[in-house]
């Protein structure tokens, strides 16, 4: 990747009045969390039916049981790496309004960026089936599974989107409508493969966005909606932008 590229990154992000992010996976990968898709991927490991709302009402103790074992347990060790950080930076110099991710591990919360916008939920909450009464996860036991709600003695499930529900309507309308007024979007880690959290990076190009793409693979994106690619791992590349962005010309 040349420093050019990065130059060419920053100067971009430094002009620009809305500058947001979109990350997935591969984000948190240098944090410990594998990826879905990839070597070691969790998809390579298990059959993405077992994560279909059909099958976990059908099973929801053993729906809960591996989701426990792959999120929660994981989750609870897991911290912000650099890339993490340096979003949160940028937020933090004004540079960076919004981060929309597909994470569900909560990691840009806890690095400090302060508007993040949850395209598949978060492990951080459980809801209600019954009331829908939504509870943060320290609150509820994951010993015996699955938990009930306190209230209503109803089943509680992860508030992640599982496959085959809906997206939440404000978090894609909201996503939507940042996509098509920013001025540049961050694209970090993601395969793009996934929709509709995929088709933002190309509501942002189609609405004139320059895309910055942080990945050390190709994707959907790349050479495509991608105007400046910067290959490389994001616990690399995103300090080093943040360096490039912070640093006068
Ligand atoms: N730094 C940056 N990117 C990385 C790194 C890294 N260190 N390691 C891997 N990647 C990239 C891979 O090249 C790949 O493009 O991260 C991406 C991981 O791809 P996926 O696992 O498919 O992740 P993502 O695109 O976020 O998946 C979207 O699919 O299964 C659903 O709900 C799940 O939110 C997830 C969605």
């Amino acid at each position: 990747m040349s420093d050019g590229a990065l130059r060419n990154a920053a100067d971009h992000i430094r002009d620009a009045r809305t500058t947001f992010a979109f990350t997935g996976a591969g984000i948190s990968v240098e944090s410990g969390i594998p990826p879905f898709r990839g070597p070691g991927g969790v998809w390579s490991k298990h059959d993405p039916a077992l994560f279909e709302m059909g099958y976990f009402r059908r099973n929801p103790e053993a729906s809960w049981k591996l989701i426990r074992e792959l999120f929660y347990e994981r989750f609870n060790t897991v911290k912000p790496n650099k890339a993490h950080t340096a979003l949160a930076e940028l937020e933090a110099a004004g540079l960076l309004t919004t981060v929309v991710t597909q994470n569900i591990d909560g990691l840009h919360q806890k690095a400090g960026n302060t508007h993040v916008l949850e395209y598949h939920g978060s492990t951080s909450r459980v809801q209600c089936m019954s009331c829908r009464r939504k509870y943060p996860t320290e609150s509820v036991s994951l010993d015996t599974l699955p938990p009930k709600c306190p209230d209503c003695g109803g089943v509680l499930k992860p508030d992640i989107v599982f496959f085959s529900e809906g997206i939440p309507d404000d978090v894609h309308r909201e996503a939507t409508q940042l996509a098509r007024s920013a001025d540049v979007l961050i694209v970090v880690g993601t395969t793009g493969e996934v929709q509709p959290a995929g088709r933002i990076p190309w509501v942002a190009h189609h609405n004139g966005a320059t895309i910055i793409e942080i990945n050390p693979n190709e994707s959907a994106y790349t050479y495509k909606a991608t105007d400046i690619y910067l290959e490389g791992k994001a616990g690399r590349m995103l300090p080093e932008l943040l360096e490039a962005v912070l640093t006068p010309r």
